[in-house]
């Protein structure tokens, strides 16, 4: 009998993932984003700053074209890059020829022996990988031993609440007898077209557009070894690793005000909660995670968190938040959200340009007619709601 990690590697040879593409300059140009990206989600990372530059950046089961992607978009920092499986390195490196990228380098690596690297790094990406492990806490702790003093990780795992009817079909699955194979693939297809409609699974089905990918339905139900994560086993895996929990990189399913206004009885339940409590809570309430993308840190960093409530707030530097893009007047979207806003609402969010303080973006003349405790006091509130909403990102003074 074959250990499952064994299994697990000998997927990811047969059904590399995620189904790759050649041309990187294209998909780049029509929006396609790594999540955690430095080049788009630095204020995240590092609310604070940057720490250097060149940026030492590390992905660890890297897929076949995250690296590629990370060494794009970031042409002046020093990506290393590694994965269990060859498949999806060869797709890595015919990226890497294509687009000329001397500042990547891959190699064939476990994450189990992520400390042997022998070299420390500014960022480190393991997003889709950790839920795959015996001891996801085991992999993060080998992490953790080669990140940076003021180095960020970008993590990414499984949310639970959204994927629990994945899980039932993968259980049906494996008593079934389904192997990972053209034939079983075909199997599974006909039978998520045969289920019912109150299935637990369809919301997930519905959602996930990668499953017209056979990679994607093999990595979703024929996987060897997947779990989930609700945000209390967030923190306690970020905990077990000798970890702090920074952020998570989009804020919308984690805050209240993404599903229910501040006159209903969710708010008023909600809201006193202090923050881990409150994005627990609203999990449960919205199941709305299907996966836990966010930041984590050294215990010892300085970790800096974003609070309207401080004195800081009027120094803040609001960023808008990739994606995030004007649909129509006083419309904006980022991705499936949208967002409607009245003509000053839609004002300072055009004024977030990630240079100005949210000061300097409301002492404007078109804003004068209204009194400043007025103006200061809408500005907060409103940027603390778009915070919240994921739409846009603060960098701190
Ligand atoms: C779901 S894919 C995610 C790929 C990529 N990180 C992304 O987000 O697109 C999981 C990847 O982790 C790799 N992997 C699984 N276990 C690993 C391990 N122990 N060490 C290194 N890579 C591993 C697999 O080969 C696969 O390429």
């Amino acid at each position: 009998m074959e250990d499952v990690s064994q299994l697990v590697a000998k997927q990811y040879e047969a059904f590399a993932y995620p189904a790759p593409f050649t041309n990187l300059a294209e998909q780049v140009s029509k929006g396609y984003q790594q999540i955690g990206d430095p080049a788009l989600y630095a204020p995240v990372l590092w609310p604070r700053g940057r720490p250097r530059r060149p940026l030492r950046i590390l992905v660890a089961g890297c897929g076949t074209v995250q690296a590629a992607c990370i060494a794009y978009t970031n042409p002046k920092d020093d990506v290393v890059a590694f994965d269990v499986s060859e498949a999806s390195l060869a797709h890595e490196r015919l990226l890497q020829e294509r687009h000329g990228l001397s500042n990547l380098r891959l190699f064939r690596g476990d994450l189990l022996e992520a400390g042997s690297l022998g070299q420390s790094f500014d960022v480190i990406f393991c997003t889709g990988v950790l839920h795959h492990l015996g001891d996801p806490t085991a992999g993060l702790a080998a992490l953790q031993s080669i990140l940076a003093a003021d180095g960020v990780m970008v993590l990414m795992i499984y949310g639970q609440t959204v994927r629990t009817g994945v899980y039932m079909l993968q259980d049906a699955f494996r008593r079934i007898g389904i192997r990972q194979s053209a034939e079983g693939v075909t199997q599974v297809r006909r039978i998520l077209a045969e289920l019912p409609s109150r299935h637990f699974a369809q919301d997930y089905v519905r959602a996930a557009d990668e499953l017209k990918h056979d990679e994607a339905i093999v990595d979703t139900f024929l996987h060897p070894q997947d779990r989930a994560y609700t945000v209390p086993q967030v923190m306690e895996l970020v905990d077990g690793a000798g970890l702090a929990f920074q952020n998570w990189l989009d804020n919308f399913p984690y805050w209240r005000n993404g599903a229910w206004g501040p006159d209903t009885a969710i708010a008023a339940a909600v809201d006193p909660l202090p923050p881990k409590e409150h994005w627990a809570a609203v999990e449960m309430l919205r199941q709305s995670a299907g996966y836990h993308a966010f930041t984590s840190r050294h215990r010892t960093a300085d970790l800096a968190t974003v609070d309207f409530d401080s004195d800081e707030w009027s120094n803040f530097v609001p960023h808008r938040a990739p994606g995030l893009s004007r649909s129509g007047q006083g419309q904006f979207k980022r991705g499936h959200y949208e967002l409607r806003c009245s003509e000053i609402e839609q004002f300072v969010i055009d004024g977030a340009d990630g240079e100005r303080t949210i000061c300097e973006i409301i002492e404007v003349p078109a804003l004068e007619e209204i009194p400043r405790d007025e103006r200061n006091e809408f500005a907060r509130r409103y940027f603390e709601h778009l915070w919240k909403l994921g739409h846009v990102m603060i960098a701190l003074p």
